[in-house]
C-alpha cells in the first residue's frame, strides 16, 4: 500500500500522484458497483515495456461502458495513450494496468441520470497472481453460482459483477483452497472468479463457450489461437462438472492469472504434476508476452510509441 501511494496515476487527463488524487467519497460507483474497468499487463521485452493486446483491452473497456450507457469523455486512442503514459511515468517494466470508469458525483441517489463520469488509470508492479502458479493450485467448485446473463450483462467487465467473484473466492479460501470454480445457473462449468478455464483430455482442449455465462477473456482468446496454430483441437462448448474430475489437465487463463495450472478440484487429484500441454502453452505464452516470438509481435505495443 505504501508503495502504491508513491505511484503516479492518470486521472481525467492528468498524471497525478496516487496519494494526491481525489474523487468524491460518495462516488456512485463505489456504493453501487456501477464502475466499469479492464485489467491489462505490460511486460518487459528486449525493446522495453510493451503492453499485451492493448487495442483489444481498450475496445472491451469501451464496450463495457457502452453496455452500461456510460459516456466516457475520451476516445479509444486517448485512453490507449494515457495507458502508455502512466506506465512510462512510473518507469515500470512489468506491471498490471487498471483503467476504471466511474460516476464521480456527490449525489447519494441510485440514479445515474445526469451524473458526471470520470476515468482513472493505475499501473502497479505485479508478479504472479497465484503464489503457487509455478507448481499448480487447488480449486473448489463454489456453492455460489455464476451470475446469469439474464441478471447482468456478462460481456461488460463491470464492478458489480465482481461481488459474485468475491463471495466465491472467500468461500474457496475459507475452505482451504486457492481459488473457486463457478458453475453457471444451469449447472455447467463457467469460470473462475477472475479467470477462464480450460480442460485437456486426449490431446484436445475444451473451454466453456460464450453461452456458459463467462467473461470472454482476452487471454482465453489468445490461448485458443495459439493452441490452434500449434495444431491442437479446441472445443468451445458446455462442460459438465464431472468432466473436471476426469480431465487430464486443467488450467486457468487470465491477464492476472496468465496460465495457471490446476492440479486438484474438490480434493480430486487431476494430475500429480503440471501436464505437458499446459506446460507447452504456458511457455509459449510467456515467450509471446515477452516479445520472444516473432509470429505474435503484433500483439505487443511498446509504451514508447
Ligand atoms: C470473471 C473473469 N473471467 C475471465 C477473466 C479473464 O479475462 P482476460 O483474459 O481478458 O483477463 C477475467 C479477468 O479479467 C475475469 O474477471
Amino acid at each position: 500500500m505504501e508503495e502504491t501511494k508513491q505511484l503516479n496515476i492518470w486521472l481525467d487527463g492528468e498524471i497525478v500522484k496516487y496519494s494526491d488524487s481525489n474523487i468524491s467519497m460518495l462516488t456512485h460507483s463505489m456504493q453501487y458497483g456501477s464502475g466499469i474497468f479492464d485489467g491489462i499487463r505490460a511486460y518487459d521485452t528486449e525493446k522495453g515495456a510493451a503492453i499485451f493486446r492493448l487495442k483489444d483491452h481498450v475496445k472491451r473497456f469501451f464496450e463495457s461502458a457502452k453496455i452500461y450507457n456510460m459516456k466516457l469523455n475520451y476516445s479509444e486512442d486517448e485512453i490507449s495513450k494515457a495507458i502508455k503514459d502512466v506506465v512510462l511515468s512510473n518507469n515500470l517494466k512489468s506491471c498490471y494496468i487498471r483503467p476504471f470508469a466511474f460516476y464521480n458525483d456527490s449525489n447519494i441517489g441510485l440514479s445515474v441520470y445526469g451524473k458526471k463520469t470520470g476515468v482513472f488509470i493505475a499501473a502497479v508492479p505485479f508478479g504472479n497472481y497465484f503464489k503457487d502458479k509455478d507448481i499448480g493450485i487447488r480449486c473448489k467448485v463454489s456453492s455460489w453460482r455464476r451470475i446469469s446473463r439474464e441478471s447482468l450483462p456478462l460481456k461488460a467487465k463491470a464492478s458489480g459483477n465482481y461481488a459474485n467473484s468475491v463471495i466465491a473466492s472467500i468461500e474457496a479460501k475459507n475452505c482451504g483452497f486457492d481459488e473457486a470454480i463457478l458453475l453457471s445457473t444451469d449447472g455447467y462449468v463457467a469460470e473462475g472468479p477472475g479467470e477462464n478455464i480450460f480442460l485437456v483430455k486426449e490431446n484436445k482442449l475444451m473451454t466453456p463457450d460464450e453461452s456458459s455465462d463467462i467473461l470472454i477473456g482476452i487471454t482465453r482468446n489468445s490461448i485458443i489461437k495459439i493452441a490452434k496454430n500449434m495444431g491442437f483441437e479446441v472445443e468451445q462448448r458446455h462442460i459438465r462438472r464431472d468432466e473436471l474430475y476426469t480431465a487430464e489437465e486443467i488450467f486457468f487463463t487470465g491477464t492476472a492469472a496468465e496460465i495457471t495450472p490446476i492440479l486438484d478440484v474438490d480434493g480430486v487429484r487431476i494430475s500429480n504434476k503440471i501436464g505437458q500441454i499446459t506446460k507447452t502453452l504456458s511457455e509459449k505464452y510467456s515467450d509471446i508476452v515477452h516479445g520472444k516470438d516473432k509470429e505474435y509481435l503484433h500483439w505487443l505495443v511498446s509504451v514508447e510509441t
